[in-house]
């Protein structure tokens, strides 16, 4: 009866896999703090796009990890053909062709020495317009290698725009841009730093949002869609299903949501104690999400979700 009614159902089309994949590696190498998630060699990776075109799980979302070498002020891997990123996407697109949805993390922190998500002005602060400039170049790289969707996450200012204008320039009209909109300023990336191997040090409070902010929210929503956004994410996820909601109500274009790094986790501590049961609290979890608002689930349980719980 309770499945007769439900108001709100996954499918394994809505989740899209954050995948990492490091440059060089021949063997895949577990993130600590995210039990269960791996950083990928190229090989592994194509296996796991394969495993989630068989169970329909929606799309992919790569981000590269570059050896600490390769780094610089500017973030040059990010626009290189052979950068892995780039290398990694061409790999997916050729063996997965359309038959998932392949999206690429664009932003430059990865890829730069100091960390930061963009580059720096002489006085070490982000430079919002120079890093534009990187981003447009970056953008058509990846376009180039094969990305369906490009997902600016850098939280500078005018980002979409630069990056449409970029890809309609270089004939990538159909490449699909997904502005993370509100991306707040959160302990909850914690893991992910471990996941890319960041050399950040400090914060990013000078280009991410205040937790305590929902109006703000709904002003970079309005500059992304009239930037050309053609979806809009809210990240973190759960702490800010307020903001899903929100999202929901004035965009006419689907929300996305990524469970983050943190997110995960938590319920992944928890329950390796035994406080609480994995499947049902990351179950529960997705459903809200979707039921605030998205449609579209970034999450680290897609595939399994996907393969035996859905
Ligand atoms: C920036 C980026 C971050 C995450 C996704 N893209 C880190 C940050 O902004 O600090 C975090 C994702 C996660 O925590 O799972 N390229």
């Amino acid at each position: 009866m309770r499945a007769l009614v439900a108001e709100t159902r996954l499918h394994p089309r809505d989740l899209v896999l954050p995948v990492f994949v490091k440059e060089g590696a021949t063997e895949v190498t577990p993130i600590t703090s995210m039990p269960g998630v791996v950083q990928h060699t190229l090989d592994s990776l194509v296996d796991v796009a394969r495993q989630c075109v068989a169970v329909g799980v929606g799309g992919l979302m790569v981000f590269g990890v570059p050896r600490d070498e390769g780094k610089d002020a500017v973030g040059s891997g990010a626009t290189e053909d052979d950068g892995i990123l780039n290398v990694a996407l061409r790999r997916v697109r050729e063996a997965c062709g359309d038959d998932l949805v392949l999206m690429a993390d664009l932003c430059l922190d990865e890829f730069t020495d100091h960390g930061h998500c963009g580059v720096l002005d002489e006085r070490g602060r982000v430079d919002n317009d120079a890093t534009l400039v990187r981003y447009a170049d970056m953008a058509v790289a990846q376009a180039r290698a094969g990305a369906h969707v490009v997902g600016p996450s850098g939280m500078m200012d005018g980002q979409v725009a630069v990056v449409r204008e970029a890809l309609d320039d270089a004939g990538f009209e159909d490449v699909v841009v997904l502005a993370y909109t509100a991306k707040y300023a959160s302990g909850f990336f914690g893991p992910f730093r471990e996941a890319v191997q960041s050399s950040l040090e400090g914060d990013r409070a000078t280009y991410q949002q205040d937790p305590a902010n929902l109006t703000e929210s709904l002003r970079e929503l309005r500059l992304d869609l009239e930037e050309g956004a053609d979806l809009v994410m809210v990240k973190p996820a759960l702490p800010y299903l307020d903001v899903v909601a929100a999202a929901r109500e004035v965009a006419d274009v689907p929300v996305a949501a990524y469970q983050v790094s943190g997110e995960y986790a938590m319920i992944e501590a928890a329950a390796a104690n035994g406080w609480v049961d994995r499947r049902r609290c990351a179950l529960e979890s997705l459903t809200s999400i979707k039921r605030a608002g998205a449609s579209v689930i970034l999450t680290y349980y897609a595939l399994e979700a996907a393969t035996t719980w859905l």
